[in-house]
């Protein structure tokens, strides 16, 4: 018995594993980057490519004690047993008071938790595309975002919040597509891939935008909580509930995690939008997983509500102390010709080559030659545009791995 060349069939078994699956699998597909970084858990290699936190900065301990006391007491029967599927409520009442802290007054029934931010970006990619429907997304955009909405059959329009683009333009657009305009998506902080962050003034043109278009706003705020420099600005929500004067009138479906903050590994997440929005997630929910893991929600809980501040303001003084040492040395020895973001928080910087140069292969050639690692910008684009487009990621590395890997990356540009 063997594969064939077709990828599923097994001679004597004749299954067509392809033929079978829903038209919906067709675009999910493993990408050859992540095949590639899969190779580079070696010592030797400079990595930039993992948008993850530093492991090193987790509070394991606070975990621990928040762990055991969860599983000691009263508490233990709740902690392992089936639940709600809106999630814990001393949790969702923690993030009320958060939310507020951002400018966003609303209830515990404005708030759903979910594994993760991710679950939340499939469950409205689910809720809000049928097949054919166009999402506004930016180019480049968060890579998880379009493989969340890619197993609802989307197409995609280009998101530019300063761009001069009528909502007539993208409605007829879409409608040529054979759907029509569901949401915008974007991350207004410290965006992944390219660190930037929106102006007030951008994100009152998108909020302009699904107003004059009647469709929704998906804020990712994945990076939020990682500011380094300047002011605050309000979230999309914020505004959202300013313009409209209150959460129920809101068109913004805010997505955050605790993942970049506290600990990506107990995926927890939450959605704050109008009701009827969180009633529909929690049906979902309620179909996909029932709900997220008590246990883990517990645990945020206590470990937020004793030290989220504090915690924050840890990360904050390593990742911008990295931050600092990925421009200066960008600045060193990249040569002309090179430019990048100059992000005010986040973890990546986002840089562009001048034309002609192809970041896979630039991959490729710097793993091989200097054993320097990074994500080619390509995926990021809904279009396939890009090529010439690298993100670099400062948040694992130390300062002097930092200046040590962007002196290679500076030689093999040179060399490319
Ligand atoms: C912009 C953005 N959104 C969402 C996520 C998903 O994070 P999580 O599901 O861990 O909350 C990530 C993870 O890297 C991200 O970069």
């Amino acid at each position: 018995m063997q594969a064939d060349a077709g990828g599923g069939t097994i001679a004597g078994h004749g299954l067509d594993w392809p033929g079978l699956f829903a038209t919906r699998a067709e675009r999910m597909k493993a990408s050859e980057i992540r095949e590639l970084l899969k190779l580079l858990d070696q010592p030797d290699v400079i990595s930039f490519a993992g948008g993850i936190p530093d492991p090193a900065l987790f509070p394991a301990e606070a975990f621990g004690a928040a762990l055991t006391s969860a599983l000691t007491g009263d508490s233990k029967g709740a902690a392992l047993q089936y639940s709600v599927s809106e999630g814990y409520k001393p949790l969702r009442d923690w993030l009320v008071s958060r939310m507020a802290s951002l400018g966003v007054e609303c209830s515990a029934d404005n708030i759903m938790i979910t594994s993760g931010s991710q679950q939340a970006l499939d469950y409205l990619g689910k809720l809000f595309l049928s097949k054919g429907d166009t999402a506004l997304v930016g180019w480049p955009t968060y890579l998880g975002a379009l493989q969340a909405f890619n197993a609802y059959e989307p197409k995609y329009d280009r998101l530019t919040p300063l761009g001069n683009r009528s909502a007539a333009d993208y409605r007829e657009t879409a409608q040529a597509k054979g759907g029509a305009v569901k949401f915008a998506y974007a991350s207004a902080d410290f965006a992944n891939p390219t660190g930037e962050t929106l102006p007030e003034s951008a994100r009152a043109a998108i909020l302009d935008l699904a107003e004059a278009l009647d469709i929704a706003v998906i804020e990712d705020a994945a990076y939020q909580s990682l500011r380094y420099d300047g002011d605050e600005i309000p979230p999309l929500l914020a505004l959202d509930i300013t313009r409209t004067g209150g959460i129920e009138t809101s068109r913004t479906i805010y997505c955050g995690s605790f993942s970049k903050t506290l600990a990506p590994g107990l995926r927890v997440g939450w959605v704050c939008a109008a009701s009827p929005v969180i009633s529909k997630l929690v049906l979902m929910k309620q179909a996909a997983d029932l709900h997220s893991a008590t246990l883990n929600q517990m645990a945020i809980h206590r470990v937020a509500s004793d030290g989220f501040e504090a915690q924050v303001k840890k990360i904050k003084a390593t990742y911008q102390a990295r931050r600092d040492a990925m421009l200066a040395a960008l600045a060193r020895h990249m040569p002309e010709g090179v430019t990048w973001t100059k992000p005010d928080g986040g973890m990546f910087v986002w840089v562009t080559l001048p034309e002609g140069f192809d970041g896979a292969s630039l991959l490729a050639e710097s793993i091989k030659t200097e054993r320097v690692a990074f994500v080619p910008g390509k995926a990021f684009f809904a279009d396939g545009s890009g090529a010439n487009t690298i993100r670099l990621s400062f948040s694992c590395a130390s300062e002097a791995m930092i200046e040590e890997g962007i002196k290679r990356l500076g030689r093999v540009v040179r060399g490319g």
